[in-house]
């Protein structure tokens, strides 16, 4: 790995030793983009565009013959200059003129990887990692711009950010800044994001890109359920194996733009950053602002070498560290087993049945602090309801780390009731705008997270639970998009600042209170999977994937956000069955299987259970200790299926000594019962045991050939097979008596000593 500057300091190439990424200036003052792909050994120059005296078209300073800036490759296009298409970057002087054309002026190499002062961005942890600087400039208008570029040892991305610094006398206004913008070369592609809605999220969409602007937002305040803030361009015809990939996903929490533009000629830009609707950032001079990250991830064979590269990113080098090692707690959750109506001896009832299940941390969810059964009073005031709970959460605390587990809380720190006392007592900090009643969304408003006094209460009263010692995890949640942006705190110059303070006010609240109390883990939740971004995942080290809780739904949606997300940080709990948001049944077994891959969990009243039930729950919950140590690093991939009417995913344990395949058949049909299923990434020179049946395959039959599955007379049937690495002809010879044929003989491994934070 590393970044090298040309002699004449014209060109730099950033190089992982796995992709490359190459700028050049031309004619000494013109950033331009000239590749991103597989790591090269150099660049001579190759892929300089063919320049064509075009009419109706400007290039007015540029000295090369024949450029025309309608096809220009700029690094960092800005409007206004005879670039016509897509910018990254907008300006609004005091003078009126809203036109700036930062030039080249200097590179250098920094080692590392910076931070982001007051903005979530991957960090160097035990990687090498290293920086490309890049200033550019307009005298003319004071503005100077900082580019940064990061590349980690062996790894398929790059990072990107921008400050920018107004050097003159006026004030600017940016009004538009991307993360990142990506010149891409004339080629077809198809388009693919995640889409959704509140307990359906994460969909993928994906369709050929055409000429003109494609584009995926957010304006909701947060990253939304309606898109990840993330796209991909693939190479027509990608699979989950092949073909190559193009991806941007941004490192924040609010709202986003996400395009890609063909131009005339079959150039594509692709861009991604804070969305420039709703924000207008003032920088007065000698002030600095900095772009959130953009991770542009290249993956050249398949959508799992996309995956396999974000998840590496996000586990080792964005996700809080204290959590990266150690083992996520089995929990359950009171959500769907009590909703609003909590009380000592449920919370007891319960944390008794989820100890004998050998579960590890109880969570009170919802309805704690609530006057009534209902989400239409007290939020804002967190204080806990004594009626309900008598005794309060030091007891329910006390009763629950009695019977041995972590007891956890849910919070949702950014919404405040009418009804609250915090309310009449501070109207003032809620977002709204003078004259007009503040539009609600679940009974609530939204506090201004952008004042220094709203962060410093929320601080407290997060303090007032967590400094006892008493919770030792936090929900996190927020159940409402942003209305009525308007901060009394910022004058009417400001106002367009709100939506960005918001979202920096929540990351120093979390900032404060994740380095106060490390070792408490938080989840992040929004409705569900509304802001599940890696901003927050930087704060949080796992996130509540939806509020849908249906297995089958789940597939989908946990298959959409594995794209990006490891496993580990999706939370994927199992819940009772008709299932309360769609009324389906599925069995047990294959609600475990679906969710034992991602971060386990249990949300269901195991009163209701069977005796029947709770064993077979402790058995999953005994098997799933016995896994996660290698399960929690392992690879994910999304394998091949067959025919729609499977999906098929896999873990490889980090070492590759074994490999955990589940097969989900969504319904019965004959007509589909001839598929095999091949299985990538195995090593194809060694033999595998496959631990259920006691048959061994060679990994090459496994990944060429593949393995049949028996066809069972059931819907939403799940199977996983354990493939263990046979090294040597030494293994002690398999008595396949010894395993139970079938599926739910697994757990081989001994527990291993491992630390549950
Ligand atoms: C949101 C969350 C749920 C639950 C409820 C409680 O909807 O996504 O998991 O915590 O709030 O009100």
């Amino acid at each position: 790995m590393n970044i090298y500057i040309d002699e004449a300091g014209q060109s730099a190439r950033l190089d992982s030793g796995t992709v490359s990424y190459v700028l050049e200036v031309v004619d000494g003052k013109y950033l331009v983009h000239r590749y991103f792909g597989p790591s090269l050994r150099r660049w001579h120059g190759c892929g300089t565009p063919v320049y064509y005296k075009r009419a109706y078209s400007t290039a007015h300073d540029c000295s090369v013959p024949n450029v025309s800036f309608d096809d220009f490759p700029f690094e960092y296009p800005a409007r206004g200059r005879g670039d016509f298409r897509i910018p990254s970057l907008q300006v609004q002087r005091q003078d009126g003129i809203s036109v700036v054309e930062p030039l080249f002026k200097s590179w250098r190499v920094l080692e590392g990887k910076p931070g982001i002062p007051g903005l979530p961005s991957v960090f160097q942890g035990d990687t090498d990692a290293a920086t490309l600087e890049v200033i550019c400039e307009d005298k003319q208008a004071g503005l100077r711009v900082y580019m940064y570029y990061s590349v980690f040892e062996g790894m398929n991305m790059v990072a990107r950010h921008q400050c920018f610094e107004n050097t003159g006398t006026q004030t600017l206004v940016l009004e538009n800044v991307q993360s990142a913008s990506l010149e891409l070369p004339a080629r077809s592609y198809e388009f693919l994001s995640l889409y959704g809605t509140h307990a359906k999220e994460a969909n993928r969409s994906r369709f050929a890109l055409h000429s003109g602007i494609q584009k995926i937002e957010s304006v909701r305040g947060s990253s939304s359920p309606q898109h990840q803030p993330f796209f991909a361009l693939l190479s027509p015809g990608t699979t989950e194996t092949s073909g190559e990939v193009y991806a941007m996903h941004l490192v924040y929490s609010g709202n986003f733009l996400a395009q890609a533009e063909v131009d005339s000629f079959g150039n594509v830009r692709a861009q991604i950053g804070i969305h420039p609707e709703g924000f207008a950032w003032r920088l007065e001079p000698g002030g600095h602002f900095a772009t959130p990250e953009a991770i542009l991830n290249y993956g050249g064979s398949g959508l799992n070498s996309m995956s396999h590269g974000f998840h590496r990113l996000y586990r080792e080098h964005l996700m809080p560290r204290h959590f990266a090692e150690t083992m996520r707690p089995v929990l359950l959750n009171s959500w769907e087993s009590m909703y609003y109506d909590v009380s000592m001896d449920k919370i007891e009832t319960q944390a008794a049945l989820a100890a004998r299940a050998g579960m590890e941390l109880f969570v009170l969810d919802d309805g704690w602090f609530r006057a009534d059964n209902s989400s239409s009073s007290s939020m804002g005031d967190w204080q806990c309801n004594l009626e309900k709970l008598p005794g309060g959460i030091r007891r329910a605390a006390g009763i629950v780390h009695g019977k041995g587990l972590k007891f956890g809380l849910w919070f949702e720190p950014e919404a405040v009731c009418k009804n609250s006392l915090l309310y009449r007592k501070h109207p003032e900090w809620v977002l709204h705008i003078p004259g007009y009643e503040p539009v609600e969304g679940r009974h609530e408003y939204l506090l201004d997270l952008g004042r220094q006094e709203v962060q410093d209460y929320l601080v407290g009263v997060l303090d007032s639970y967590l400094g006892s010692g008493d919770v030792d995890y936090i929900k996190w949640d927020m159940n409402r998009p942003l209305t009525d942006v308007c901060s009394l705190a910022l004058g009417p110059e400001q106002k367009g600042e709100t939506a960005h303070r918001y979202i920096l006010g929540l990351y120093e609240v979390l900032h404060r209170v994740t380095s106060a109390y490390p070792g408490v883990l938080i989840e992040g939740c929004s409705s569900g999977g509304a802001r599940f971004d890696p901003g927050m995942l930087y704060y949080v080290a796992q996130n509540w994937a939806s509020d849908n809780t249906d297995a089958f739904d789940r597939t989908v949606i946990q298959d959409g956000f594995s794209l990006l997300y490891p496993p580990v940080a999706i939370g994927a709990h199992v819940s009772i069955t008709p299932n309360h948001q769609t009324g389906r049944y599925t069995p047990l077994d294959t609600r475990y299987q679906i969710a034992r891959l991602f971060n386990l969990g249990y949300e269901l009243d195991l009163t209701k259970c069977s005796e029947e039930e709770l064993e077979m729950i402790a058995g999953q919950i005994a098997e799933h200790k016995g896994e996660r140590a290698w399960m929690q690093g392992g690879i994910f991939s999304r394998q091949e299926a067959p025919n729609r009417n499977y999906m098929v995913w896999s873990v490889m344990g980090p070492d590759r000594s074994q490999c955990q395949v589940m097969v989900f058949q969504k319904f019965y049909d004959p007509l589909c019962c001839h598929g095999r299923f091949r299985i990538q990434y195995l090593d194809p020179d060694t033999s595998y045991l496959e631990t259920g049946s006691g048959q061994i395959y060679g990994g090459d039959e496994l990944m060429q050939i593949g393995f049949t599955v028996p066809l069972v007379k059931e819907d939403f049937h799940a199977f996983t097979f354990h493939f263990r690495r046979l090294d040597t002809e030494k293994m002690p010879p398999v008595n396949s008596n010894q395993f139970r044929s079938g599926i739910l003989k697994r757990g081989l491994n001994p527990p291993p000593d491992c630390v549950i934070f």
